[in-house]
């Protein structure tokens, strides 16, 4: 029986099957419109098959719960309109990560391994916490926002929806990043930051 249908053969769509494999699921599929050649390729040394197109999927009798492996959040927003409330979603922690008490994970989120999470945080809907990621005490991750490897937020900070935070970036403490901004990778984001802007440096501009 199926364990997990990760949506997506790219990069994100692979490290979500190896927390997948780590969590203890053998039997992930993938599923993704128009994957390359060398991805399936890939899928198949980690031993997964892509089973067709996400309309395949939602057409075939499968009830496990998925996963949409998609770093981009606009990207990700769009195929989890897609699927609407045909599929359950999943949550998924990597057993090397660690989540502080009082911590919330929305359906559909995925915690990468060596990521922290304190105490008293907050994660919507298919929020990605990338490998090594630290989000610190009372901050809110909204929806479809992308923490990318080793990037920190502070403790009570405001991640709206559809934020990327770039690789290495630092958001201080009690920041609000405004819906759908981008985080250049090794920013530091010293004040808020408006709404789908694109910041990057040190002090993020
Ligand atoms: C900031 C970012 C969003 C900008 O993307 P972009 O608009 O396509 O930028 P470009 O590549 O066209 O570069 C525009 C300029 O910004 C500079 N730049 C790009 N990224 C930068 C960064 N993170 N920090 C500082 N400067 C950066 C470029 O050198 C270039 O400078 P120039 O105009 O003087 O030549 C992107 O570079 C980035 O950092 N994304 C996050 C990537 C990430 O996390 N990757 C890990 C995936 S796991």
């Amino acid at each position: 029986m199926t364990d997990l249908v990760v949506v997506g053969a790219g990069g994100f769509g692979r490290e979500v099957l190896d927390v997948a494999y780590a969590c203890g699921l053998t039997d992930c599929v993938v599923v993704d419109d128009a994957p390359s050649a060398d991805n399936i390729e890939r899928l198949g040394r980690m031993g997964a098959r892509h089973l067709g197109t996400i309309d395949d999927w939602l057409t075939a009798d499968i009830r496990a719960p998925y996963l949409i492996g998609v770093g981009h959040p606009t990207t990700r927003s769009k195929i989890a309109q897609r699927i609407g409330g045909r599929a359950s979603a999943a949550t998924l922690v990597h057993p090397s990560a660690t989540i502080g008490r009082a911590t919330i994970l929305g359906a559909g989120s995925v915690v990468c391994a060596g990521a922290a999470l304190s105490n008293n945080v907050e994660l919507g809907r298919h929020v990605h916490v990338n490998p090594n990621a630290t989000i610190g005490h009372d901050t809110v991750l909204g929806d479809m926002v992308s923490v990318n490897p080793g990037a920190v937020v502070s403790g009570a900070c405001t991640v709206d929806t559809g934020v990327l935070l770039g690789a290495g970036s630092v958001v201080l403490q009690d920041v609000v990043v405004g819906r759908f901004a981008t985080v250049g990778a090794a920013a530091c984001v010293v004040r808020d930051v408006p709404p789908r802007a694109v910041v990057k440096g040190v002090p993020a501009r």
